[in-house]
């Protein structure tokens, strides 16, 4: 979310001062017209997006040099070109490319055509996402005169210590996420004027033992390369202007996380996700510079240092899936007069009272510990808090008195009790609130009206004693309401008679294992086929609530019943159980009427699937199954 942006933010911003300081390319108007004709040729080798097809849009991307009128730069807007890029293209015939940007375009799974040889003024080629595919050709050592090669997120393979070691003058290299082989390219680590260097995802191995000579470089990312031997930090002390390391899914000696090493005090992003790590790194003390810093998915056991809430920069900090216990030094003010706005301490073992969070906190998640005791006060405090998600934990009392403040509040499974405060006030900010397996008592507040913003309210598995909230039915973007497992009561049938019931935005409702009465008028549900969205949309929508189960019965509690399936969703659930209008209506009888909606829950944390929800009525809408179920099961399929 926010951290990930920041550190694409600053990767973003190194490249692009990268550019404007290693190409001086001259702007002129004016090209050649067998220049503008070459461009127009190899425009109409591909097809366009419709987004992006007039002449005008592509050509704003293109310089020519003043004097000689040729082609000197071209940036592709993205995701215009589909097509191959063959060799015989007419690109390759703009030999007096200097700069050439393709990224986010679509070749079409297409080798990378060797003619780019051909291009051998270039000083920068930046072919990211571009969909090319296999051996990158050894043409491309012709290239010397590149500063800037991004063949970044393709399925490239070679071996790139003989195809970059001619490019001696490489500013910036990115070969991430491909299938490069080989030995770790360690020539490059005597590059001097290299400043950003990338080899993360790829199939390359060997050691990085050799001593380093790269006193420019700032961005250095290593992360899940096939290296098995464990890495001793101390061997990057030496790189002085080094601001962004990664060495994510890389075994680190243990022995580099006692000791106080000498790092550059440039550091401001520090990432170590599944790096082996069992004691907390000593050495982070020490870097004053540091805001962002993720220790995800290792083995860190015992108190969070108090020393880590006063580095003066620390803004984002993951910790997430490690073995913590605690923290060290008070409750009340360690962490609080820390400088964290992003705080991720979700599934480890904290146990106790939970700290007074950080003063400009603006998302914290402790998910999946065993804080106990209340929720503290100061919480509602914190004045940029927006995201709250401490579900899966102990933690008693009542629910904190500001939930309204907030976008999204997760306080799932703990034993919280009391009411639902009634405290949302017109242009509250909620718009997820999942108070779910709880203790809590009373009616669902009416306020909640207020919250036109809600998308996600779920109280299920509590003691709420409440009539069906046909007083929701206005907000305009609700998409999930469960309410299953409570005491809610009455009559399920729409006060205002039997015109359709508005919810306009629902997708999931689940209200069984209640004490509703009544029958459904036919049309009840008309209002929501209409609104049945984009897959994408679901797909993003229940992406931010993965570790909500929204049901957690299993598959055969489901089998026989329409419309019920477990997980993996196939599409011969639905069909195989239509059931035919003669179907009796057993569901109805003695008036209770039964409704089961499904959604496919996840374990805490991993995202084993999407959740998408139906509603189910056990009887005879066949309308509905034809118009809705299957529909969207089609779209589902599609993910
Ligand atoms: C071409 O552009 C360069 C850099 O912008 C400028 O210094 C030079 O005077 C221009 N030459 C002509 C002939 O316009
Ligand atoms: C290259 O072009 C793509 C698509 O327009 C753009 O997103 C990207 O930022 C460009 N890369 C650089 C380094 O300017
Ligand atoms: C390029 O080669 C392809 C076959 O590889 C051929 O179909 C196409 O006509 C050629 N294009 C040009 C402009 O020569
Ligand atoms: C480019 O490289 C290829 C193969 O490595 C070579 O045959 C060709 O002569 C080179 N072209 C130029 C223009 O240097
Ligand atoms: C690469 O550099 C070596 C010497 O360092 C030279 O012999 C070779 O010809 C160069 N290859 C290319 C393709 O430029
Ligand atoms: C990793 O490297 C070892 C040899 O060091 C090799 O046997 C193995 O296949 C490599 N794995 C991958 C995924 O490339
Ligand atoms: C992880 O660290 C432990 C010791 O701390 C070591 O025994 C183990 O081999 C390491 N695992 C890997 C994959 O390096
Ligand atoms: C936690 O991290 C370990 C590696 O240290 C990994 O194997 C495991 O899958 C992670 N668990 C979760 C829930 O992400
Ligand atoms: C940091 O770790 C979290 C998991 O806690 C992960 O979601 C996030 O993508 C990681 N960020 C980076 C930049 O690796
Ligand atoms: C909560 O406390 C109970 C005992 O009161 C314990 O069995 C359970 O494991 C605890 N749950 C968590 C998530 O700590
Ligand atoms: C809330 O913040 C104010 C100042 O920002 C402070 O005076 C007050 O004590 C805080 N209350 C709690 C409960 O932390
Ligand atoms: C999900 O979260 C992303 C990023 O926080 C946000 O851009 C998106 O609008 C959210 N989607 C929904 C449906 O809430």
């Amino acid at each position: 979310m926010s951290n990930s942006r920041l550190c694409l933010l600053s990767i973003m911003s190194i490249l692009s001062l990268l550019i404007t300081t290693t190409t001086n390319l001259v702007a002129a108007q004016g090209c050649r017209p067998d220049q503008t004709e070459t461009l127009k040729r190899f425009k109409n080798e591909f097809t366009f997006s419709s987004s992006c097809s007039d002449d005008a849009d592509f050509l704003r991307g293109v310089t020519c040099d003043n004097v000689t009128g040729a082609v000197t730069m071209l940036k592709l807007p993205s995701g215009c070109l589909r097509g191959t890029l063959r060799d015989n293209s007419s690109l390759f015939e703009l030999s007096h490319l200097r700069y050439l940007n393709l990224s986010f375009n679509d070749f079409a799974s297409s080798p990378l055509p060797s003619s780019f040889g051909q291009l051998h003024n270039l000083e920068v080629l930046l072919l990211s996402s571009n969909g090319f595919l296999g051996q990158v050709p050894s043409s491309i050592r012709n290239l010397t005169k590149l500063t800037q090669l991004q063949l970044s997120h393709n399925k490239l393979t070679g071996d790139l210590t003989l195809l970059l070691q001619n490019l001696t003058s490489l500013v910036a290299l990115d070969v991430s996420s491909n299938e490069f082989y080989g030995t770790i390219p360690s020539f490059l680590f005597t590059l001097s004027s290299l400043s950003y260097f990338d080899l993360s995802e790829n199939h390359l191995s060997g050691s990085l033992q050799t001593p380093f000579s790269l006193p420019n470089l700032r961005v250095l990312r290593l992360s899940y390369l096939n290296i098995t031997h464990q890495l001793d930090l101390r061997i990057f002390s030496s790189l002085k202007s080094l601001s962004y390391l990664d060495l994510s899914g890389i075994s680190l000696a243990p022995t580099s996380m006692f000791s106080d090493i000498d790092f550059t005090k440039n550091l401001n992003v520090l990432i170590l996700l599944e790096c082996n790590i069992s004691k907390f790194p000593r050495f982070v003390r020490s870097l004053k510079n540091l805001e962002y810093l993720n220790l995800s998915h290792n083995r860190i056991k015992g108190n969070v240092p108090d020393w880590l809430w006063s580095l003066p920069r620390l803004t984002t900090l993951y910790l997430f899936n490690n073995s913590f216990t605690g923290f060290e030094g008070s409750l009340d003010h360690v962490l609080a007069n820390s400088p964290v706005q992003v705080l991720d301490m979700s599934y480890n073992s904290f146990r106790g009272s939970f700290p007074n969070p950080p003063r400009f906190i603006i998302n914290l998640s402790a998910w999946n510990n065993s804080f106990t005791g209340e929720i503290p006060l100061s919480t509602c405090n914190r004045t940029f808090l927006d995201v709250l998600d401490l579900s899966y934990n102990n933690f008693t009392g009542l629910l904190p008195p500001c939930l309204g403040n907030m976008n999204v509040v997760t306080l799932r499974k703990n034993k919280l009790e009391g009411s639902i405060p009634d405290v949302f006030y017109i242009g509250a900010s909620t718009q997820t609130l999942d108070v779910g397996y709880n203790q809590l008592t009373g009616k669902l507040p009416r306020s909640l009206r207020n919250c036109s913003l809600l998308r996600f309210l779920s109280v299920d598995d509590n003691r709420i004693s409440d009539s069906f909230p046909f007083w929701l039915k206005a907000l305009p973007s609700l998409k999930v309401l469960t309410l299953r497992s409570n005491r809610f009561h009455g009559p399920i049938s729409p006060p205002d008679g039997p015109g359709p019931l508005a919810f306009p935005k629902l997708q999931i409702l689940e209200i069984s294992q209640n004490r509703f009465t009544g029958s459904l008028p036919k049309n009840y549900f008309e209002n929501w086929s209409a609104t049945s969205l984009k897959p994408n949309d679901e797909e993003k929508y229940i992406g931010n609530y993965t570790r909500t189960q929204i049901i957690g019965q299993p598959k055969s509690s489901f089998e026989g019943n329409l419309g019920l399936c477990g997980l993996p969703l196939e599409e011969s659930c639905f069909t195989e159980n239509t059931p035919s209008i003669e179907e009796p209506d057993e569901e109805e009888d003695g008036g209770v009427l039964k409704w089961r909606a499904v959604a496919i829950g996840y374990g805490p944390g991993v995202l084993f699937g999407l959740a998408i929800g139906y509603v189910v009525a056990l009887y005879k809408p066949e309308w509905f199954i034809k118009n809705y179920i299957q529909n969207r099961l089609l779209g589902i399929g599609r993910l």
